[in-house]
């Protein structure tokens, strides 16, 4: 019996659980270079904004132990550019297609979203309400749980297909937001963005990125992040869960399906081994033949707590 790694969310099959992270792979083109795109369940852009954005200053990365600090400032080309240069592209590709948009003003996130309605091939939308790195528009849609309903419901009304709310660990109580995300009207929760982080060098006594400040993502956050898609999968929250957070591995996938993600998102370990998504379905599959599953649903949420 072949394992079954295909997944069903709001109604939309992806070929498997397996999905890149928003601004890990840019728009996919260079991604396309590496395997064909087929081999994923979904890609996942740079997050859009209204108008094009240049971002932060360089130096905007910084490695740290076991992960990455970025501030790179949500740098894009902007909604025009994005349905003009880069959608033409998208829409050839075999696999499915996620937009990930963030914006300072709920009406840019409106804006926004419905200029992509007009685009049927875009499959979903990801709201990025958590990104910690700019400095209005960043993460305040995703930390008050009042902002966070209407911005979900007032993007609803614009886009018809489903909309992912892309949450943060920055938060007293992520259960808060996931249910307000729920109230607006999403359609499934992405878990996490980045945590809050920074280092200084210490011969210039700079901070090692301009912004001063940065997210931090890779290994090191990948505790975190399970344990905040636990959280909401416990909650009561009904909406499916995509894990994100230091996912390098099949083994890692597997750990976040246990706890209650149906899919994942792939960030950081782009950048050390760009064919990873396609190594880690393998690994996956393998894995479920040795366990004798059937489908992935036998596993998510399957952990057995003591
Ligand atoms: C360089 C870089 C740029 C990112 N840009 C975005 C972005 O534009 N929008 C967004 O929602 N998340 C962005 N993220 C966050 C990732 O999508 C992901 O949530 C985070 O990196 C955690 O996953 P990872 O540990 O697998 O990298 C970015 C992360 C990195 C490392």
């Amino acid at each position: 019996m072949t394992p079954d790694i295909r997944v069903t969310i709001a109604g939309t099959e992806f070929v498997n659980p397996i999905w890149t992270a928003s601004g890990c792979c840019g728009y996919g083109e260079e991604l396309a270079n590496v395997f064909p795109l087929s081999k994923l369940g979904a890609l996942v852009t740079k997050s859009i904004t209204q108008k094009p954005r240049m971002g932060h200053r360089p130096p905007r990365t910084a490695e740290t132990a076991s992960g990455m600090l970025n501030a790179i400032g949500l740098a894009n080309v902007g909604i025009d550019a994005f349905i003009s240069d880069k959608i033409p592209w998208l829409e050839q590709q075999p696999t499915k297609i996620i937009v990930n948009v963030a914006g300072s003003s709920i009406q840019e996130y409106v804006n926004v979203s419905a200029r992509l309605a007009d685009s049927p091939r875009v499959d979903m939308i990801e709201l990025n309400i958590s990104c910690p790195n700019v400095d209005k528009g960043g993460i305040e849609f995703g930390v008050d749980p009042v902002m966070t309903e209407k911005c979900v419901s007032e993007v609803r009304r614009v886009f018809k297909r489903p909309i992912i709310a892309k949450l943060g660990p920055n938060v007293t109580d992520i259960t808060q937001i996931a249910k307000a995300a729920e109230a607006g009207g999403a359609d499934a929760l992405a878990i996490m963005n980045s945590a809050f982080g920074t280092s200084v060098n210490i011969d210039t006594w700079r901070p090692r990125l301009t912004n001063n400040r940065g997210g931090l993502t890779g290994p090191a956050i990948k505790p975190m992040a399970l344990l905040m898609v636990d959280v909401v999968y416990r909650s009561g929250v009904k909406l499916p869960i995509i894990g994100i957070g230091g996912i390098a591995t099949w083994q890692d996938v597997v750990e976040f399906m246990l706890f209650g993600a149906t899919a994942v998102q792939v960030g950081t370990q782009l950048f050390v081994e760009p064919d990873a998504p396609v190594k880690i379905a393998a690994g996956l599959k393998a894995y479920m033949k040795t366990k004798k599953l059937a489908t992935v649903a036998d596993l998510v949420g399957k952990v057995q707590r003591w």
